[in-house]
């Protein structure tokens, strides 16, 4: 396995979870075979992360796009997340994982209410930060910011020139968050797809053609090398970051 170093490894790391489908296709099998064998690898790399130090994952499940999939395999999802929050719970509670979910809240109501559930149980848990996005789009969260903001105005907390970067980011759902510093995509697809738009501003993106069943501890220690290997300059020039950032 490839080498890292300890002390600049990502404190937050978000990952689009992609290519079950195909990872099914190449096995002959249908695709929600693919997503049981995702759940695999959402188990493996909470583990890794946490081995490895990372103190928040975010996970992209399910986006508002996927409702327009097949219902048959919208149901299985569904099933499936209600059933992976039953067998991992207890795991997580032993691994002192906090489990936290965004999105639309356009979910069954029993998935709701058993992520909720899941949600209180691992509230007190001071390991990783296990965030599922489910039913979830960047522009989803930007709009629900904007309205909650308008609805402060029409109350009267706050005034329209209080607007600003920050107090809009204070708004967003995954305030709660700092900024991940690297964002992981998998399956060889290089877009964003309506994922945390807002808060990827600055991240390093990193893709690989592995498929999302296939990822594990490897894959995650190589996209932290590949990341230990960039230089964030935030605007400035690569001069100031080697002097420190100071000037
Ligand atoms: C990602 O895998 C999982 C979800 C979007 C729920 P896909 O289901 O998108 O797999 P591909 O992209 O079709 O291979
Ligand atoms: C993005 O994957 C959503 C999740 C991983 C949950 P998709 O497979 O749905 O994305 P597109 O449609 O190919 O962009
Ligand atoms: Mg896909």
């Amino acid at each position: 396995m490839e080498e890292i170093d300890r002390s600049r490894v990502p404190q937050h790391i978000a990952i689009i979870m992609d290519g079950n489908g195909r990872w099914a296709k190449k096995q002959g099998s249908i695709r929600l075979v693919g997503h049981k064998f995702g759940v695999g690898s959402v188990r493996r790399v909470t583990e890794a992360a946490a081995k490895l130090g990372v103190r928040y994952l975010t996970l992209y499940a399910f986006s508002t796009e996927n409702w327009s999939r097949p219902a048959a395999e919208v149901e299985g999802l569904m099933k499936l997340l209600s059933s992976t929050i039953d067998s991992e719970i207890g795991d997580l509670m032993k691994n002192n994982v906090r489990l936290k979910m965004v999105g639309d809240g356009r979910l069954p109501e029993a998935l709701r209410r058993k992520m909720e559930k899941g949600e209180e149980m691992t509230k007190g848990n001071t390991g990783v930060t296990l965030t599922l996005a489910l039913s979830y789009s960047g522009r989803w969260e930007i709009a629900d910011a904007a309205r909650r903001i308008a609805e402060k105005v029409e109350r009267g907390e706050m005034k329209s020139g209080d607007v600003s970067v920050e107090t809009f980011a204070k708004e967003m759902q995954m305030s709660f968050l700092p900024e991940p510093e690297l964002l992981i995509r998998t399956s060889g697809e290089q877009r964003i797809s309506n994922f945390m738009l807002w808060e990827t501003a600055y991240s390093e993106f990193y893709f690989t053609d592995t498929l999302w069943p296939d990822f594990g501890e490897k894959e995650l220690v190589e996209a932290i090398a590949e990341y230990q290997r960039r230089e964030r300059r935030f605007g400035k020039t690569s001069e100031q970051i080697e002097d420190g950032g100071s000037n």
